[in-house]
């Protein structure tokens, strides 16, 4: 912003609350968790949802695990009415599932609300009105604290009068002093104390009294100090369960939620991915897999979070975003080269530890990067490590090996990682798992350009125990001849084979092979570093793959001299 455009702006008054727990305390259980996708989340919607689409959101909230879903506003429109009839004429309401029903604190609306809840077993009616100052001004016209303050007395008794029309549901009140964020403190307690005196709860009857901020003006320690005071001052605490609904204005719904849990709120009202009324309501699936990620269960279960996020997508036509906290495209994946090793030396140590433990020992996690273990939520290993020209030379290994069943030496993972980050780096983008598989074989494998192995045999203990005879046919840019060596194994045998024919002007420094178990190249993989005789040559690796592993030794070996002749 321009200075000129920052100066009509001023800072949130911080609450004076000198003695604040707040700060002292850690989140070690789940709150009472409310879903309002249906309603906050439909109503934010370009193309809000049909009743069929609606079913399927709800049967999901169920699935998830969800106790109290909040399903509208039946009173205003007549989908969301028919939607909920729809829900209870097909029996679709689990017993231990609470509806929840919005509506504004006017005569009529609150009785066709009740009309719509005819056959509900468990209901909150949720009836709200603003209270702050910006709105008693500018939405009601100036209204005054009394006036603001009967609103919701009335709503709250027209509610009471209404319970018996349905003698055969449980009704809870909810009442919401609707942008308590910026209503003065002691007003909206007053008013909240005025609404419940007329419910009259009990400990074994509660009310609810959601404290939104229904826009997020401040920081996340102000709204917890909100909480806390507010905890502190409501008369009968016992009888009241203090509700959380956070927006995301600034883009701290997560943070406000979070604090204002340990400020002592019982219960959070939030949606899926955090849709919602314009940058959003809270992030449920975030605050529940964080909890989770501390050792905290929640009752909520994200195990499939792709199927949650398919079901969202599709409903509501909304786009996940790639950055999004645990669902987003990118949030599991790794370009950068340090990450990468930390990540697979983490995974491989967790391999390790994992084997060493019992079948009944619990490994706690600690892998670096990931603060779950992505299988916790249903997404693989599968996209963490992702390469383009930034990855490192761990990056290209992890994917050969996880992907491709190649388990590359150690010292052969850089001149594999340059050679695909180049290639990476001239296409300019990332390149895929199978292309990265494709490029290795090009490179590195059974490479055969100059110096072909057409046919071999093998005489074992010839000369001597263990003394190995290797004839080889062979072809040099072209030109068919027979070579013949002998060694102490079928490698050295070849090397000492070129060297008879002078084709040998390097040194074997390492060698390993492994069968392939995954990935698409049955048999065995072997690599073969050679190292030129010319000192300025860094010693080169070479592959070989073959059903039979001897032959893949061997064509390693005829692969890294063709790739030290490629000069
Ligand atoms: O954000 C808000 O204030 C609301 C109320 C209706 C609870 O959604
Ligand atoms: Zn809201």
């Amino acid at each position: 912003m321009k200075p000129e455009s920052i100066q009509k702006y001023r800072p949130f008054p911080a609450v004076d609350l000198p003695d604040r727990q707040w700060p002292n305390r850690t989140i070690s259980e789940a709150p009472i968790w409310c879903s309002v996708d249906l309603r906050d989340g439909n109503q934010s919607l370009p193309i809000p949802m049909s009743v069929e689409e609606k079913l399927e959101m709800f049967d999901l909230l169920v699935r998830i695990g969800f106790k109290q879903i909040e399903v509208g506003f039946p009173s205003a429109a007549e989908t969301e009415f028919n939607f909920l009839r729809a829900l209870v004429d097909q029996n679709r309401i689990p017993k231990d599932v609470t509806i929840q029903v919005l509506v504004q604190t006017r005569d009529h609306l609150i009785r066709r609300t009740f009309e719509s809840l005819e056959g509900v077993k468990n209901a909150v009616v949720h009836i709200y009105n603003s209270t702050s100052p910006l709105q008693r001004r500018i939405t009601f016209s100036d209204s005054s604290k009394e006036t603001i303050k009967q609103i919701a007395i009335d709503g709250a008794t027209l509610v009471k009068e209404m319970v018996p029309t349905l003698p055969e549901s449980n009704i809870t009140l909810q009442y919401s002093p609707e942008s308590f964020s910026d209503t003065e403190l002691d007003y909206a307690l007053e008013v909240c104390e005025a609404v419940s005196e007329v419910w009259g709860p009990t400990p074994e009857n509660k009310i609810i009294l959601n404290l939104p901020a229904t826009v997020e003006w401040f920081t996340p320690n102000i709204h917890a100090d909100q909480i806390e005071w507010f905890c502190n001052n409501i008369k009968n605490r016992e009888s009241t369960i203090i509700s959380l609904h956070t927006h995301n204005d600034r883009g701290t719904g997560t943070a406000a939620t979070e604090l204002s849990l340990l400020a002592g709120a019982d219960r959070v009202e939030g949606t899926l991915f955090g849709n919602g009324e314009r940058t959003g309501n809270l992030d449920i699936v975030t605050v529940a897999l964080n909890m989770n990620s501390q050792g905290i269960g929640t009752g909520l279960d994200f195990s499939d979070l792709s199927t949650v996020r398919n079901v969202y997508e599709k409903t509501m036509r909304m786009i996940v975003p790639d950055r999004q906290p645990y669902a987003g495209e990118l949030v599991f994946t790794a370009f950068s080269g340090s990450h990468q090793d930390a990540i697979k030396k983490g995974l491989d140590r967790r391999k390790k530890e994992l084997k060493a433990a019992g079948e009944s020992e619990i490994v706690k996690w600690g892998v670096p990067y990931l603060t779950i273990d992505p299988r916790d939520i249903g997404r693989s290993y599968e996209a963490i490590i992702r390469i383009n020209s930034q990855s490192g030379k761990g990056g290209v290994a992890y994917i050969l090996e996880s992907e491709h069943g190649f388990d590359l030496p150690k010292t052969m993972h850089p001149q594999a990682g340059e050679k695909i980050y180049s290639v990476a780096d001239e296409l300019g983008r990332e390149v895929s798992n199978e292309e990265i598989r494709e490029l290795f074989l090009e490179n590195f494998v059974n490479i055969s350009n100059h110096l072909e192995l057409l046919d071999y045999e093998l005489r074992h203990n010839v000369g001597g125990p263990g003394e190995v005879r290797c004839e080889a046919k062979i072809s040099v840019d072209g030109a068919e001849k027979t070579i013949e060596g002998g060694g102490n194994g079928p490698i050295n045998a070849f090397v000492h084979a070129l060297q008879n024919a002078e084709l040998k002007h390097f040194a074997v420094t390492d060698y390993r092979s492994h069968a392939i178990t995954g990935g698409s190249d049955a048999g065995a993989a072997a690599y073969v570093q050679i190292k030129s005789n010319d000192d300025d040559i860094d010693a080169i690796w070479g592959c070989g793959v073959d059903p039979s592993i001897e032959m893949a030794g061997l064509k390693a070996l005829v692969s890294a001299w063709n790739i030290l002749h490629q000069g």
